[in-house]
């Protein structure tokens, strides 16, 4: 979505954009509830439509308008987990038994993934899904698949380059690490840290101090792509590959680095990690290019900015670590992220990125853009913009609406 001047006018009329800075006061808590109780109301009617768009045997991965299609995948693309991941949050908050019927089958038909090891995406893939299914039914045969799937995931571990390889050699790459593979850590500390190899989160740690080292530049943004060389453990060349240039920040990568580094603090307690996260969001809420809205252009330097798309997919992803982050700093700083986070989730709930019940193939949000370098799904819904923002309303819920956080200044 190109935001036209008519449209921010309506959001601002809508009481949607707040203000124009991240240090807004935090929304009314009352507003929040309300929002996250409509919201996932409306998300539970509206996978019931999505349900009903994709065959049992794949799963959903974005929509054409054009042909009133929704696309799918199989359970290898690194989005497979996303669709049971949120059907599980939905059924967490409205207990709806057919979301969970939908949710049980798709997990059924994940599970053989347990045993990939084609990329690193398998912390999306199972964690998002089987982890989030063993938080709430504590079923010890997902704890078993989830044990297997780190197994799976550290055979990627490359120690001549300390890092997990992200994607196999091709003629782009030699050994290509990319930031998004930050994620997939969450995966490898959670099985060592409940009853699993220690060795898992041990590779965790490692990539993530290879990561540190390497990915940023001196502002705390990231490049997308580092390709390693496997002999000599050297960085060979820092690249995009999603992004508008080598330079650029890539609006998607940035919310990864700032999820992955606050997931490994919450692991580790390393201060290293909850400096990098705060230095990210930091880069991320300070930027001249975020919008009034806050819901990120698809890269910070995107050409033609304001006339280029959005990502609502990094909105919600950023939105969602911001509430965690929240929990591990000074009031003053969690005063600005919570504050910031609340404004994303209001500009994503509203008509201008929410899709009206019925439409969107049932997907939940629009406007969301994979990989514009290539021109493939721009503007467009994608589940996992979908799951991150249903994950921000639950942690909001739980963390912000309980106000059981001490106080730390
Ligand atoms: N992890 C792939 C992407 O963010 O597009």
């Amino acid at each position: 979505m190109k935001l036209s001047k008519q449209l921010f006018k309506g959001l601002v009329c809508a009481g949607l954009i707040l203000s124009g800075t991240a240090n807004a006061q935090n929304a009314p808590k009352e507003q929040m509830k309300k929002l996250i109780d409509a919201n996932l109301t409306f998300a539970a009617q509206q996978y019931k439509v999505l349900a009903q768009n994709v065959p049992a045997s794949v799963m959903p991965k974005t929509y054409n308008a054009k042909d009133n299609k929704v696309i799918t995948s199989d359970t290898q693309w690194w989005c497979s987990g996303f669709y049971p991941g949120t059907l599980l949050y939905i059924y967490e908050y409205t207990k709806d038994p057919s979301i969970l019927q939908e949710a049980k089958q798709r997990l059924a038909i994940l599970e053989k993934e347990k045993h990939f090891t084609g990329n690193h995406d398998l912390g999306f893939m199972m964690f998002c899904s089987f982890g989030n299914a063993y938080r709430l039914f504590g079923v010890p045969e997902y704890k078993t698949i989830l044990d297997t799937s780190a197994a799976s995931l550290s055979t990627r571990f490359r120690p001549s380059i300390s890092a997990i390889q992200s994607w196999d050699k091709s003629k782009n790459f030699n050994c290509p690490v990319i930031i998004d593979n930050m994620m997939n850590l969450e995966l490898l500390c959670w099985v060592s840290d409940n009853g699993g190899d220690p060795k898992y989160k041990n590779i965790a740690i490692t990539h993530a101090n290879t990561t540190l080292k390497n990915h940023f530049r001196p502002d705390y943004s990231s490049y997308h792509v580092l390709d390693y060389d496997l002999n000599t453990g050297k960085v060979l060349k820092k690249v995009t590959w999603q992004g508008a240039a080598d330079s650029s920040p890539w609006s998607r990568g940035q919310g990864w680095g700032l999820y992955g580094y606050t997931l490994m603090y919450r692991f580790t307690k390393d201060q290293a990690y909850l400096n990098q996260a705060r230095r990210i969001a930091q880069f991320i809420l300070k930027h001249p290019n975020l919008p009034a809205d806050m819901i990120p252009y698809w890269d910070f330097n995107a050409p033609g900015i304001p006339n280029t798309y959005r990502d609502a997919s990094a909105g919600a992803l950023i939105a969602s670590a911001l509430l965690e982050l929240g929990q591990y700093v000074s009031n003053k700083e969690r005063k600005q992220f919570v504050g910031a986070a609340e404004k994303m989730l209001l500009s994503l709930s509203s008509d201008t990125y929410r899709a009206k019940p019925g439409t969107n193939g049932g997907f939940i949000l629009m406007h969301s853009t994979g990989a514009l370098p290539f021109k493939s799904e721009v503007d467009v819904p994608l589940t996992y913009a979908d799951y991150y923002f249903i994950e921000a309303l639950l942690r909001y819920k739980k963390w912000y609406l309980a106000d059981t956080l001490t106080t730390k200044n």
